[in-house]
Formats: structure tokens, sequence, C-alpha cells
């Protein structure tokens, strides 16, 4: 009996398992062993305690190039210029990286710059130019400066708009607190539900990035919702783990889709973007 007739006799009995075992425990161990070997690297190379930072994937960054041309309705090309545009900016990214140097939490900090989905919110942006965005949950910052850089080249172009960025933390925000980006960053402090319902002009861009439960981002929805511009888009950083806006958008008669980021090298698997339009 040659060896394939031999293999498919032993897959119809019992002894099928035990014969496979030996092929499953290599590629198991072949993959753990790979997990194992990038956090351990990240383990003594970063710093980093919460809110990580890692590039994207290749694969990853063209799959955010269709989901922002498509749901902006903008050529795929058109996209890929804004991410070049947000990557080559070298100004912003020395002034990440010095800011980043200076600050008091900077042992608590990299100093590569890293955006990851983050470069879809640029172009997000700068496709749908809006005069008004507001982000919840502020950080350090990083995400501030992606929209301000973005809100800039706008008004370059002769669309300005201005983002008001939201955090219970008064220490959040130091890397958005320096001009030019500071110019169209509107930082209010307290928290995000109380500053939703102050906010004293419509709203045509919404990012959900704050306190990551479904109970606070389904508040959060529902308190920007009579503040929304027509045509308002909204946007979750917390898609990977809840349905919140997806159900929203049912609700309100609106769109949904979901990109599931995936991060080069780094052993956490990532957040995304969850969008309603
Ligand atoms: C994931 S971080 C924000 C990340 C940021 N958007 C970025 O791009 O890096 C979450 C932030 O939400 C803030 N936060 C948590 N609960 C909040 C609340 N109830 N209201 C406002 N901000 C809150 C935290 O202080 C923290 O800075």
């Amino acid at each position: 009996m040659d060896a394939t007739k031999l293999r498919r006799a032993i897959a119809r009995t019992p002894l099928a398992p035990v014969a496979a075992f030996p092929k499953r425990l290599a590629r198991v161990v072949r993959h753990d062993a790979k997990v194992l070997r990038t956090s351990a690297r990240w383990l003594v190379t970063s710093r980093e305690h919460h809110n990580y930072t890692y590039e994207l994937t290749k694969l990853s960054r063209h799959h955010l190039a269709w989901f922002v041309s498509v749901v902006c309705d903008v050529p795929v090309k058109q996209v890929r210029a804004y991410f070049t545009e947000i990557e080559s900016d070298d100004v912003l990214r020395r002034h990440i990286e010095s800011a980043t140097a200076g600050a008091a939490r900077r042992g608590l900090a990299d100093r590569q710059v890293r955006y990851a989905r983050r470069i879809g919110w640029y172009a997000i942006v700068r496709a749908t130019k809006p005069t008004h965005v507001v982000e919840t949950g502020v950080d350090k910052g990083l995400g501030s400066c992606v929209l301000a850089a973005a809100l800039l080249r706008n008004a370059a172009d002769g669309q300005p708009g201005r983002v008001t960025s939201l955090d219970i933390n008064p220490e959040a925000g130091y890397l958005a607190r320096t001009a030019p980006w500071s110019e169209v960053v509107d930082l209010v402090i307290g928290d995000s539900i109380a500053s939703i319902a102050a906010l004293d002009r419509p709203v045509d861009l919404f990012l959900h990035d704050s306190d990551h439960s479904r109970a606070h981002e389904k508040r959060e929805f529902e308190a920007v919702e009579g503040r929304l511009a027509p045509g308002a888009i909204l946007l979750t950083d917390n898609v990977t783990a809840t349905n919140v806006l997806a159900e929203h958008a049912e609700r309100t008669g609106r769109r949904f889709l979901a990109y599931r980021e995936t991060p080069a090298n780094h052993w956490y698997p990532g957040d995304g973007i969850g969008i309603a339009w």
C-alpha cells in the first residue's frame, strides 16, 4: 500500500487523531514560539503599559485604504496619498519625538512615532473636510495631533476646521499643546458625557475613544446624537470589543462598517475603526 492510501486508511480509523498529533503539535509550537518571541522582544524594547502603538502590517494598511475609500467615496489612490502625507510629515514626527522625550511620563512612552489605525482617522478627515471634530479620550494626544494635522492641511486647502478633544485626566493631551497643532485643538477636561452635553456647535465627525466599557460607549453616542450636523460621521475605537455603534447605526437609520487592524511585530491583537454614516 502506498503512503497516500495508508494515510487515507488511517484517517478512517480511531487512530487518526493519534497519528496526526505530532504534526498538529509542531504547528502550534511554531505559532506560539513566534508569539512568545514577539512578546519577549516587546517587553525589553518598549516602555508602553497601555494604549500601545505599532505600525500596521502592509496588508492591513492596504485594507484600511480601501475601507476609507469605500466609506468616504474617494478614489483609493487619494486615500493612499493621505496616508503618505501624514506618514511623511516630519515636522509632526519630530515634535512628537521631542515632546515625548521631555514629558513627565516619558518613562512609560516610546519615542518612536507609530500611528497604526490613526492614519485612517487622518484620511477620513482629509476626505470629508469636517468643520468640527470631537474626539473623546485623548491620553498623550497622539490622535489629537493626527486629527489636528489633517485639519491644518484642510485649512491650507481653504476648508478650515477644529477638533474638540475630551478627557477626564487633566494631564492628558500634552502632545497637542504645541503650535501649530494646538491652534486647532480645544482640549476640554472632564467626563466626556458632561463635556458632550456642553458642546456649543454642531459636530461633523465624532470619535469615541475614551472609557471603552460598553455602557459608556453607548452613553456617548446617545449624548452626541442631538448635537450632530446633518450627514455627520460617527467613529468608534471600540469596534473589536462591542457592537454598540452598529446597533446605534441600525436604530438611527445609518450604514455601518468595521475595519480590524493587524499590528506588525507586536503581541497586541490590535483595535479597529467602526464607522456609521
Ligand atoms: C485609549 S485612551 C485615548 C487614546 C487617544 N485617542 C489616542 O489616539 O491615543 C483613553 C483615554 O480616555 C480617557 N477617559 C476614560 N474615561 C473617560 C471619561 N469618562 N471621560 C473622558 N475621558 C475618559 C482616559 O483618561 C484616557 O486618556
